[in-house]
């Protein structure tokens, strides 16, 4: 099965597919192993950054290896991906889907790059994942989160006409999510709402939800309910590991070999995906 079948599957049967972004082997292999033991579909992302730090090439040959090997429902995204140059690359490079983060173009000028790229990606059997408004912070802690206001959440009639002139396969919702969690622990405040109407007016497509770290899981459970059929999640997984990481260092000062240090920080960065799996109702799916 495809990627798109999955996302389809997710749909009709009220869950979420869970996107993990990582950067190094340590937190593939996490995620690898939360799906292993969940027989969960599970997309793997990569940022621009974290695909220029592992390799476009070499994410795609690690994650279809583990494919194969294993025979597991696993897949590649570029995440955020911000010219069309780049989102060839990684298609060029084979990736299974590519998310055209067009939301710092103006209107018009996003609708005709996200055209483009869903012609080149289309025809290699690529899905093609747009944006309209922009979500807001990064994926880390953040002193503090600019407030979205009303005119950066997703306009559900804009985002019609974008689905209909673009033919993209999903698209990236606004609905007061932040990438990122802040220090204060904070958790964003939803608008399902808007989310009814966005879905209203655009059924026949997936939509995705951006900065799954740090909100609480009744709202998680509500925007699947309501029809979010993608979760990305990268902050939390960050975080874990880098605590996981010092954690372990102070605790062995002189242990120096890596294949010793870093199974504990695999084990507690996987407990996480595992968690999340299951909160998006994706276990037991393949
Ligand atoms: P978080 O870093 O908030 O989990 O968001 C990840 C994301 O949306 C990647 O596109």
């Amino acid at each position: 099965m495809k990627i798109k079948d999955y996302l389809q599957k997710a749909k009709k049967g009220n869950w979420a597919v869970g996107q993990f972004n990582f950067s190094t082997l340590e937190q593939l292999k996490a995620i690898i192993q939360a799906v292993e033991k969940l027989n969960s579909p599970v997309i793997l992302g990569t940022s621009e950054g974290e695909s220029r730090f592992v390799g476009l090439k070499q994410a795609v040959t690690l994650v279809d290896s583990y494919r194969q090997d294993k025979n597991l429902a696993l897949f590649l995204n570029l995440d955020h991906g911000k010219s069309f140059d780049y989102i060839e690359k990684a298609i060029d490079a084979g990736y299974d889907g590519v998310h055209f983060d067009g939301s710092g173009f103006d209107f018009e000028e996003n609708i005709r790059t996200s055209k483009k790229i869903v012609e080149y990606a289309h025809k290699k059997g690529v899905l093609v994942e747009g944006e309209i408004n922009p979500i807001l912070g990064t994926s880390r802690v953040l002193e503090k989160i600019p407030e979205a206001s009303q005119k950066d959440l997703t306009d559900p009639k804009q985002a019609f006409r974008f689905i209909r002139e673009t033919k993209v396969d999903s698209l990236a919702v606004n609905i007061g999510s932040f990438h990122g969690i802040e220090t204060t622990g904070k958790s964003p405040v939803i608008d399902f709402n808007r989310l009814k109407e966005i879905k209203g007016q655009t059924s026949d497509k997936f939509l995705v939800l951006h900065g799954g770290s740090g909100i609480a899981d009744k709202d998680i459970k509500e925007v699947i309910a309501q029809g979010i059929v993608k979760i990305n999640v990268n902050t939390e997984l960050r975080i874990a590991y880098t605590n996981a990481l010092k954690q372990v260092l102070k605790n062995k000062p002189l242990e120096t070999t890596p294949y010793k240090l870093m199974p504990e920080v695999v084990s507690i960065v996987s407990k996480i995906v595992e968690a999340k799996i299951k909160l998006f109702g994706s276990d037991n799916k393949t």
